[in-house]
């Protein structure tokens, strides 16, 4: 992507590419002081999931939040790759062949086809477990009360109650388990679950890094919210608009694989419609910030209107 026709893509550019770099740094092959090796082939796994590739969008919310409290952007950056290393970690474990079974992700081979199923699982338990390591690190905040606030609320977006389990409820949707209803308000619950809760984490995590007040702790909250599920919806959409050139997975597999999505209860001009609402929403959320919000309601924009 190139940043040189607007400052909202040079801005989302200049984000990825000093994730890139930091990611590249903490994983490195040498192990870290109380690691007693770092394995080859899963260093080398964890490295493929996680380098080269990809919008880095949670990291840039997460860095233009933190920028609202002017929190030195190192440690944003520290917080933003953590959330990357669950992201990634996520899209692992989402592409194996007992979950989604897809074989390219960012235009390359996943990483079960890369390496191989053992592997993909590892790198993906690796990531997520390196996540908390960046959190807990003083690099990433000097308080340890901030560390264990953010530490806390990525578990919660990450686990049982957010990602995992709004995977969880991905996978039953298809039926797979059993026969399950699901109208529109089960995919909202899925959708905010699955995808939501670490967009929702992005843009909370700014706030705790810079200690911001309850007030404004709940308009990111709603921020994120909007953008979560304008995300979500967008995505569902490119798999079925999307050009796989430009999005670099394979598409069309959502009805094949009978998901719930937003497409499927909503047909695309009401998921259309729903993805301008939410625009909409994440702007109002904002207003309280006044100027110094632009970027990031120029990403919930970004969002509405990716092709990648
Ligand atoms: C894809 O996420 C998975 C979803 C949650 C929809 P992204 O579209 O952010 O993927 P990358 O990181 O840019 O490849
Ligand atoms: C993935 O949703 C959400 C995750 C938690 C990874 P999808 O299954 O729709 O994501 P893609 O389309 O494979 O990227
Ligand atoms: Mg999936
Ligand atoms: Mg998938
Ligand atoms: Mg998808």
């Amino acid at each position: 992507m190139s940043g040189k026709n607007s400052p909202f893509l040079a801005r989302l550019d200049a984000v990825a590419a000093e994730t890139e770099t930091l990611l590249d740094r903490l994983l490195a092959s040498a192990p870290a002081a109380g690691e007693l090796s770092r394995p080859a082939r899963l260093i080398e796994a964890m490295r493929y999931a996680s380098l080269g590739g990809g919008k880095r969008f949670r990291p840039f919310l997460l860095v233009e939040s933190a920028g609202l409290f002017q929190v030195p952007r190192p440690n944003a950056l520290m917080a933003g790759a953590a959330l990357e290393c669950v992201h990634c970690y996520s899209l692992v474990h989402d592409d194996l062949p007992a979950m989604d079974n897809d074989e390219l992700r960012r235009g390359q081979p996943t990483a079960h086809r890369k390496f191989d199923e053992a592997t993909a699982i590892l790198s993906g338990d690796g990531l997520l477990t390196f996540a908390f390591d960046i959190l807990s690190r003083e690099e990433t905040h000097p308080q340890a009360a901030v560390r264990i606030e953010l530490v806390n609320a990525l578990a919660r977006a990450a686990g049982l109650g957010g990602m995992a389990g709004g995977q969880m409820l991905d996978l039953a949707a298809e039926g797979r388990f059993g026969t399950v209803s699901h109208g529109e308000r089960e995919v909202r619950m899925l959708q905010a679950m699955k995808t939501g809760a670490l967009l929702r984490f992005a843009c909370q995590a700014g706030g705790i890094l810079g200690g911001a007040s309850a007030q404004q702790r709940e308009a990111l909250t709603r921020f994120g919210a909007a953008v979560g599920e304008a995300f979500q919806i967008a995505d569902d959409l490119l798999d079925i608009e999307g050009d796989p050139v430009l999005v670099g997975k394979s598409t069309g597999k959502d009805l094949a694989a009978g998901k719930a999505t937003f497409v499927s209860v909503l047909g695309i001009p009401g998921a259309k419609r729903r993805l301008e609402q939410l625009v909409t929403e994440a702007e109002a959320a904002l207003a309280p910030f006044g100027a110094a919000a632009a970027m990031l309601i120029e990403g919930a924009h970004f969002v509405a209107e990716r092709r990648a």
